[in-house]
């Protein structure tokens, strides 16, 4: 069985062939009729164990474009709630004869943990802090679509890198394709194993910005801290928020990312989030194809 867990098992070859794919998917999703037939006799589930709105929705859209049967699973609303444990309810949902599970998780390594258990395709929609790979796509994806070849670009990812599993499948995705790769944060926000990725680590944002064609803002993961942590929300923004009047005092244009969901005024200002160099929202549209790539091409080797 096929399975996309992270973007540590794609090789650069994958991904190209991940983005042909897209572009096709992308092409025919622009379309009066937007539906292909390609997934007709596959059921997909959806099993998130945590909250989402773009990856869950367009996971779904996706399946809807490609014709496959869709079911979607909420943790909170099961019976997960009464004490069943993760493969008895993949299990139980495979029972009914479903081929695909997508599946979100607060836990890293989940997804490989239930690959052990079960015969179907699975893909990760975000496992803790370790990989969210088809995010990792649709950012690579949406630097090609604006800037062009994403190799020999330089990036830099701004924030809680330590608690995002975006940072980590961006990393990977970014250096397999060439790109340069930087981190930047408050110390207590940036692991000690950046430096052995290969990433380079910067404190000044300013510095930062300077460096880098492309800047991905992440957001501060308060969910995933718990412990007061230093720096607060007032000196983070103060320090490491993204504001017009910072972009303006530099002699060149950089291209705006940010995965979702944005907290307006901390980690970015409103001016820079909705600005002609930011393709926030182009991100958002190419998850569609790019799920639909990825759903598509796993489907092939059933
Ligand atoms: N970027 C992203 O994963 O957003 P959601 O948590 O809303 O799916």
């Amino acid at each position: 069985t096929r399975n996309l867990l992270g973007i540590k098992d794609l090789n650069e070859k994958d991904i190209q062939l991940i983005f042909e794919t897209a572009d096709n998917f992308k092409e025919v999703i622009n379309r009066p009729i937007k539906k292909v037939p390609s997934l007709r006799d596959v059921t997909v589930a959806n099993v998130f164990f945590e909250n989402s709105t773009r990856t869950r929705l367009s996971f779904e859209l996706a399946q809807k474009r490609l014709s496959a049967d869709v079911i979607n699973f909420s943790a909170s609303s099961s019976s997960v709630s009464k004490g069943e444990t993760l493969v008895d309810t993949v299990k139980n949902i495979l029972a009914m004869k479903v081929d695909m599970i997508v599946m979100r998780h607060p836990y890293p390594g989940a997804g490989v943990f239930l690959s052990r258990h079960i015969h179907a395709n699975i893909i990760n929609a975000g496992d803790g802090a370790n990989e969210h790979p088809t995010q990792a796509l649709l950012d690579a994806f949406s630097i090609r679509e604006r800037l062009g070849d994403v190799s020999g670009k330089k990036v830099v990812i701004v924030g809680d890198i330590l608690h995002s599993r975006v940072a980590l499948s961006n990393i990977l995705c970014l250096q397999k394709l060439g790109a340069e790769v930087m981190v930047c944060g408050p110390t207590t926000l940036i692991p000690r194993y950046m430096e052995d990725l290969g990433v380079l680590v910067e404190h000044n944002l300013r510095k930062a910005l300077e460096w880098c064609d492309i800047a991905n803002m992440l957001r501060i993961q308060l969910e995933r801290q718990d412990i007061k942590y230093f720096p607060s929300l007032r000196e983070y923004t103060m320090m490491y928020g993204l504001n017009r009047a910072l972009l303006d005092s530099l002699d060149k244009t950089i291209t705006i990312m940010h995965p979702g969901p944005i907290n307006r005024g901390v980690e970015i200002t409103s001016d820079v989030a909705d600005s002609e160099h930011s393709i926030i929202l182009e991100q958002v549209e190419n998850g569609v194809a790019i799920r639909m790539a990825v759903m598509y091409l796993l489907a092939q080797k059933h």
